[in-house]
């Protein structure tokens, strides 16, 4: 058995990331949020540099780690075509150990997967032990309750239906090199006791009409309520805590799906 955490952001699954996945409002949202609490930043799981590199290009101060030295190493690489050379960290969150301190620290996207609960608690410590006074922590939590689809699966009876069928196959990408990718993922599990939903992934590449490679992957998110990840966030020692919704500056509302939460040390 081993401790590291379970995430599937490795091999093809990481590729995909890095040729695919650009847009999506979070990204404007935390440079806003970096602009306002302060540089140095700290993106922690910054994957393939998706916000990272966009705000070394704006010129912002703002390191990053991962846990896949895949993604670090396909971030990396798109950062020198770039110019660019960012300080990057192989380091698991729970495990963050870094030589400077940050004004702010960013997890978007990331936080509560792979892992257990005592780590999850262990990296929002960690982040705690790399702020400098008054420096924020802010995180995105996805709300399986924001999700219908993974929602009805909580419920007994639904719940003996999984895993769920995989999806047919549909549209390939392009990627720069010409190959196309296809990515599939479905819901294989849910524990609701444990608040653990496990998803598969199924990532295929094409040349030519050719498969030339496929793998599956699994990934385990813990899923946190607004209360239970307010009380974590105070039991390593934040005390001013916001919780905003779906990356606006709305306070937190029962319709959001995501809730941002703004912590300040
Ligand atoms: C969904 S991607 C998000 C990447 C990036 N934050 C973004 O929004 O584009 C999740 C990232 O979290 C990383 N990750 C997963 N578990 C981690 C952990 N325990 N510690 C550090 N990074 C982790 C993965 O390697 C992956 O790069």
């Amino acid at each position: 058995m081993t401790n590291e955490p379970q995430t599937w952001h490795y091999g093809l699954v990481a590729q995909w990331w890095a040729e695919f996945s650009y847009e999506g409002q979070e990204i404007a949202y935390y440079q806003k949020l970096i602009e306002r609490c302060g540089r140095p930043a700290l993106d922690v799981a910054c994957g393939t540099g998706r916000l990272l590199l966009r705000y070394l290009r704006a010129g912002l101060d703002v390191d990053g780690c991962d846990i896949s030295p895949d993604m670090l190493a396909l971030c990396r690489a798109k950062a020198e075509r770039e110019g660019l050379s960012p300080r990057l960290y192989r380091q698991a969150m729970h495990e963050l150990d870094l030589p400077r301190i940050y004004k702010t620290i960013f997890i978007c996207e990331s936080f509560g997967i792979g892992g257990d609960r005592r780590q999850d608690l262990e990296a929002l410590r960690r982040c705690y032990q790399h702020l400098a006074p008054g420096g924020v922590l802010a995180l995105d939590n996805y709300l399986s309750y924001g999700n219908a689809n993974e929602w009805q699966y909580w419920v007994n009876d639904k719940r003996r239906q999984l895993p769920e069928a995989w999806p047919l196959p549909g549209e390939r990408e392009r990627a720069a090199d010409g190959t196309e990718y296809e990515l599939r993922m479905r819901l294989a599990d849910v524990d609701p006791l444990e608040q653990v939903v496990t998803l598969q992934v199924r990532v295929e590449q094409w040349r030519q009409e050719q498969l030339i490679a496929e793998e599956e992957r699994i990934l385990k998110g813990h899923r946190y309520f607004r209360n239970e990840l307010l009380m974590m966030l105070e039991q390593v020692g934040f005390t001013e805590i916001d919780v905003q919704g779906d990356f606006t500056e709305a306070e937190a509302m029962p319709e959001h799906s995501v809730l941002v939460f703004i912590a300040r040390k």
